[in-house]
């Protein structure tokens, strides 16, 4: 059996509806192709279920990519503004939580059903639990061969997204696609991951796993990210690790301030004067859980004795040990729980304007495959939504 269509997407999530539908309110028949029993997965468990749709503050410095002015052109060409305008139009209740982010008020759920009415507005074809064999070129276009028979296309658009959540059917296939037809690709490395500690951490920090606090952290060539931190019974995670591990170069260690309000060198100096005899743990009480502070006593090897008695070299490594901890982390939890992959298709390789190939017309990627990365806060749905978008006006 061979079926023809004009543009097959391979992959049905974020970016690859999105371009679907796009093309298909051109005028284009467009097919989407994907493995998996259900579109959108990776959607609908976002958010805690109520998917982080976008950011009210989208620049192309929250996005990490070899070529920094490459999101410029699709992040211009499809706003975030466009697509709160497709939420309001079907209804969907959101709210704005800290940083602009924006959230569904209930489910997810309701953003694919969006997205798939979008695609049903166009008369969309979606095969899902469709394996592909094999994709070659024919006639100034593309065939590709499936589980559901050959399919003929004049534009194909890969969509397969990144690695992370292999649980979730994440595949290499669209590396593989652009290694086939010779294209350069950004090592791969897991992103929006939490660190997993060395030994001489673990030991005295899993036993605190739940506490959260707000610290400033930084890796060492990326921007300081003040947000929560929460001790794991792995390691350390919350949105300041999480956007802290984007930038760390695996083996490098990150400068984490744990109380990014106060000045540790004066407020000791202080607490010296106005209560020499308070215990070093009770002083920091004051700014820590308590159990927090034990442990940072214990992790340090300090003596918890009067601020008044403390020797010159704990009452100089307090400050720093505070406010720059410099933290090496034994690695990160890796796929399994990374939000999304770093590196992936070189964006050399694509037209920032159109997401085309420029080595071979009619082919596209779109989305987390390529070499572009956002921040925590919503930017990774909205570079689906904005390249998806160029590539569905064009393909
Ligand atoms: P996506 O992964 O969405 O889709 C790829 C599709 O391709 C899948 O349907 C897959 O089955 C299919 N596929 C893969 N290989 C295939 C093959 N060989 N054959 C056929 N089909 C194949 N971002 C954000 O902005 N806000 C948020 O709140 C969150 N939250 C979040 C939570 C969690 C737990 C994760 C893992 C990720 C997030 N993200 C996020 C990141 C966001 O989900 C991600 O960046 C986008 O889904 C990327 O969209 P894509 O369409 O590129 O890939």
């Amino acid at each position: 059996m061979s079926l023809q269509t004009d543009v097959l997407v391979i992959g049905a999530g974020a970016a690859g509806l999105m371009t679907a539908a796009t093309a298909a309110a051109r005028g284009r028949k467009v097919m989407v192709i994907d493995h998996a029993k259900q579109a959108g997965k990776k959607i609908l468990i976002s958010g805690g279920g109520r998917c982080n749709f976008t950011n009210l503050y989208v620049e192309p410095a929250n996005y990490l990519c070899s070529n920094k002015h490459f999101v410029k052109s699709a992040l211009a060409q499809y706003t975030q503004w466009d697509f709160i305008d497709m939420v309001m139009r079907h209804g969907i209740e959101y709210h704005e939580r800290d940083h602009g982010q924006l959230f569904c008020n209930d489910s997810a759920k309701e953003i694919v059903a969006m997205l798939l009415k979008e695609c049903d507005n166009g008369q969309v074809q979606i095969r899902l639990r469709t394996e592909i064999d094999s994709v070659s070129q024919s006639d100034g276009g593309f065939s590709v061969a499936t589980s559901i028979g050959r399919i003929q296309a004049e534009s194909l658009v890969v969509a397969t997204g990144g690695l992370s959540m292999p649980k979730l059917g994440a595949t290499p296939y669209g590396y593989k696609l652009a290694e086939q037809f010779g294209l350069k690709l950004k090592p791969t490395r897991a992103g929006l991951v939490p660190f997993t500690l060395q030994p001489q951490e673990k030991q005295h920090f899993e036993p605190l796993s739940g506490i959260s606090l707000t610290t400033s952290i930084a890796a060492n060539r990326g921007p300081s990210f003040t947000e929560q931190l929460l001790i794991t019974h792995r390691g350390v995670s919350g949105p300041s690790v999480l956007q802290a591990s984007n930038y760390r170069q695996p083996g490098e260690g990150v400068t984490i301030d744990l109380l990014p309000s106060v000045d540790v060198a004066d407020a000791l100096a202080e607490a010296r004067q106005s209560n020499p005899k308070r215990q070093l743990q009770t002083w920091l009480s004051e700014h820590f859980p308590a159990r927090l502070a034990e442990a940072l006593i214990a992790y340090h090897g300090w003596q918890n004795q009067a601020l008044g008695q403390l020797n010159k070299a704990t009452l100089e490594a307090i400050p720093s040990a505070i406010n720059a901890w410099q933290l090496k982390p034994a690695g990160d939890e890796g796929y399994r729980t990374a939000e999304v992959t770093l590196g992936g298709v070189d964006t050399d390789e694509l037209s920032s304007k159109t997401m085309e190939c420029k080595s071979v017309p009619g082919l596209y990627f779109v989305g987390e495959v390529m070499d572009v990365t956002g921040w925590l806060g919503g930017f990774n749905f909205q570079w689906a939504w904005a390249s998806g978008f160029v590539a569905g006006q064009n393909a």
